[in-house]
């Protein structure tokens, strides 16, 4: 009688441990899908302050973003203030108490992040973590920091002391693992984000130094032509994404009121095919419906989200018109037709090409509207700069 309880004690053990298990080592990992959230760089810049950030959690709930799967809410640059006698970083009078602001953040469902350098500066000249990564890693863990962006910055002046291209590398390397064991030692889950502008090819090295997620190119700004030089550039990067390690061309400007509607389209479908981090990088507290429909289109964030992983690449291009696809989960196929020339342009989509036989289903995720069921191509005419982002799956 004891030993079949226990037998059974037993088996009901090892049944949790299986079912059980999995999950918790999945809770554990971060950034298993592209981080979703929102940064300070792109509209506030230095003139970010603790009432700001805020506002900017507050707007993420009442907009809906979070409910859209929106979650970190990102401090850059120019929070910074002094060290005190024992080295340990205190932020600047922008921010009185950021375990209070982190406390809050946290109170609205959401998560919070900050940034550093590996350098003795930031970019924008406040202080940076290097000699200090421990002492760092661990004020941020205090605070209750979630991310942390390392921006390469002035750690560039310390690689010029190299005496070979080789060992310049060898140092970048060695202060962007430097960090991850710091934050390593915090016990804290942070996602670890490396801003170094895509130098030295990074995805090749930088989820071994600890990246979830490495800048492919220099900064975007809100234009077209800066969005789409560093969007459509991405091509043939999509093997080196896959849960937990993103490629991140840099964060959106949707909202910020540089490009049209159909721009800002292009951006968002982009950055989804690419399995994009999809950080937002306008003022949250003053979105237009507009802003708001481009930036929580579930369908669209579906693509993004989407469990496995996959980025997106090119699949066609002539001249200004390119097909880019991103395979989903489910077999189907997210495939983004898009128009870069400033005029109107006619193409279609051969579906024998992207690999499906005979006959497709097909949803425009934009319009939300299901087109039914087609076979061999399917031809649009697509105004100046803009996008038809289609979801394709095999009949
Ligand atoms: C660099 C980064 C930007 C931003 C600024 C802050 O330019 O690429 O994303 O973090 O620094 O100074």
């Amino acid at each position: 009688m004891k030993s079949q309880i226990s037998g059974r004690l037993l088996l009901a053990g090892i049944l949790a441990v299986l079912l059980v298990a999995p999950a918790a080592v999945r809770a554990q990992q971060v950034a298993a899908t592209p981080p979703m959230g929102w940064n300070s760089w792109n509209h506030f810049n230095n003139k970010i302050d603790d009432a700001i950030v805020r506002a900017q959690a507050d707007a993420m709930v009442s907009s809906g973003m979070r409910d859209a799967g929106y979650v970190y809410i990102n401090i850059d640059d120019t929070w910074e203030g002094d060290r005190d006698a024992q080295g340990v970083i205190h932020s600047n009078s922008k921010f009185p108490d950021m375990k209070a602001l982190a406390d809050y953040v946290h109170s609205k469902g959401l998560k919070i992040g900050i940034y550093s350098s590996p350098g003795a500066k930031t970019c924008a000249g406040f202080e940076g973590s290097l000699n200090h990564e421990d002492q760092d890693a661990q004020t941020y863990a205090q605070w209750g920091f979630d991310y942390l962006k390392y921006d390469l910055c002035s750690f560039r002046d310390i690689m010029k002391t190299a005496s070979s291209p080789e060992q310049a590398h060898q140092m970048m390397v060695d202060a962007y693992a430097k960090m991850r064991d710091a934050i390593k030692k915090t016990g804290r889950p942070m996602v670890y984000s490396f801003c170094q502008y895509g130098d030295d090819a990074v995805w090749q090295w930088g989820p071994a130094a600890g990246a979830n997620l490495w800048r492919t190119t220099g900064d975007i700004s809100d234009h077209y032509a800066r969005m789409e030089e560093i969007g459509f550039a991405q091509a043939g990067l999509s093997k080196y994404a896959g849960p937990g390690h993103w490629n991140d061309p840099d964060m959106l400007e949707i909202g910020n009121g540089g490009m049209t509607t159909d721009e800002y389209k292009t951006h968002m479908s982009l950055w989804a095919i690419l399995a994009a981090p999809l950080l937002s990088g306008n003022d949250l507290s003053q979105m237009s419906p507009n802003t708001i429909a481009l930036l929580t289109n579930r369908d669209v964030i579906a693509v993004d989200q989407d469990p496995a992983g996959k980025q997106g690449d090119r699949v066609w291009a002539e001249g200004p018109m390119e097909i880019w696809s991103k395979p989903m989960a489910d077999g189907s196929q997210a495939v983004g037709m898009f128009n870069r020339q400033s005029g109107p342009m006619s193409f279609s989509v051969d579906f024998a090409k992207l690999g499906f036989k005979g006959k497709v289903k097909v949803r425009d995720l934009w319009a939300g509207k299901d087109l039914g069921t087609m076979e061999g191509s399917y031809h649009a005419t697509l105004p100046a700069h803009s996008v038809i982002l289609l979801l394709v799956w095999a009949q």
